[in-house]
């Protein structure tokens, strides 16, 4: 039997403009995992998919469009393997669904991985992140990449997506037609590159409960710009500041700086229109509880936000900052270290 896994995520900040070319951070979760396991079946059984937190089980050839199934075809297909081998291949995830932490590309990372080191042909994070994307095609229309390679790469990164002039570009009027599993591969290749980290901080992560799928808001965004392209685009230029300043305060250790950067970053997407009640609730909150920087992480209109908690500071402060998040009405609450 082969095991392999993959981290949930979280972007640190620059999402939305990130796809428009605009810089983002985003930092693996190493303590929720999704889980793959592959074993050999009996001849003749074809490829087995269980999901026991779903209570699912499919055969492969049973489900040809599934995006599971998709991905797996397309890992079989870069691993040259025509005939395809009789597995049992089982997915398990303690990354909570559907709330900006990279779920889904998580068990996709954690899949190839299984796979191809069961295969004996292991492959690289840069060809397990092009393999995921196409499935995170499949369920969020236009996704800039930056999920798909956090949580292939495993460690914090700067990423840039490169709009190129394929059906990636955002502004393609062809996009919907170009997003099908189907529709080729991820051709246009974006700027990867390590975070450096001087400082170790904690994250506390809140979650706002209410769910809004990211093709929503990216798609409202869209809209937005297309009606106000100056406004939309001095907006992505002044969160590319912020990005920038996150990075510089990461590297030097100055993690005020970043705490001011982040919250700065969270007015903007509040201007941008991708903030919400609960999400400005759950921020303030943190804010007034000591953290040193709040902000929205990912879609935003729901799902998750981030509060920065220098390690230094008094002992008490992660705590104090999660459980004002829970008195502010957050659904649940994660800790992280980072660095
Ligand atoms: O909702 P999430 O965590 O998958 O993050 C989406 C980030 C966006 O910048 C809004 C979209 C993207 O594809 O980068």
């Amino acid at each position: 039997m082969t095991e392999a896994s993959a981290p949930g995520k979280v972007i640190l900040c620059g999402e939305h403009a990130v796809v428009y070319g605009k810089p983002a951070i985003a930092l693996p979760l190493p303590d929720v995992r999704a889980t793959a396991h592959v074993r050999a079946a009996p001849a003749g059984s074809g490829i087995t998919l269980l999901l026991p937190d779903v209570n699912e089980q499919w055969s492969i050839a049973a489900a040809t469009d599934h995006p599971l199934a998709t991905l797996i075809q397309q890992t079989l297909e870069t691993l040259l393997i025509i005939q395809p081998p009789d597995l049992t291949i089982t997915l398990r995830s303690a990354i909570p669904i559907a709330s900006g932490m990279g779920s889904g590309a998580a068990l996709g990372a954690a899949l190839v991985k299984a796979l191809a080191a069961h295969l004996g042909a292991p492959l690289s994070p840069a060809k397990v992140a092009r393999l995921v994307y196409e499935s995170e095609r499949y369920f969020h229309g236009t996704p800039s990449g930056i999920d798909n390679t956090v949580v292939s790469y495993q460690q914090a990164i700067w990423f840039v997506r490169n709009l190129g002039d394929g059906p990636h570009a955002p502004d393609d009027p062809n996009r919907s037609a170009a997003l099908t599993p189907s529709a080729g591969v991820h051709r246009v290749s974006s700027v990867i590159e390590p975070v450096s980290i001087a400082r170790p901080f904690t994250l506390i992560i809140g979650d706002t409960g209410v769910r809004a799928p990211t093709h929503v808001t990216v798609g409202g965004v869209r809209e937005c710009r297309q009606r106000e392209p100056g406004r939309y685009s001095a907006l992505f230029d002044a969160v590319e500041q912020a990005v920038l300043r996150v990075r510089h305060g990461l590297a030097t250790g100055d993690l005020h700086a970043v705490g001011a950067a982040l919250t700065a970053n969270q007015a903007l997407l509040v201007e941008i229109g991708v903030s919400s009640p609960e999400l400005e609730r759950l921020v303030a909150a943190a804010l007034a509880a000591g953290a040193t920087g709040a902000k929205l992480s990912g879609g935003g209109g729901g799902g998750i936000m981030l509060a920065l908690v220098p390690d230094q500071n008094t002992a008490g402060q992660p705590a104090a900052v999660a459980q004002a998040l829970l008195d502010a009405g957050a659904v649940r609450v994660l800790h992280t270290c980072v660095g």
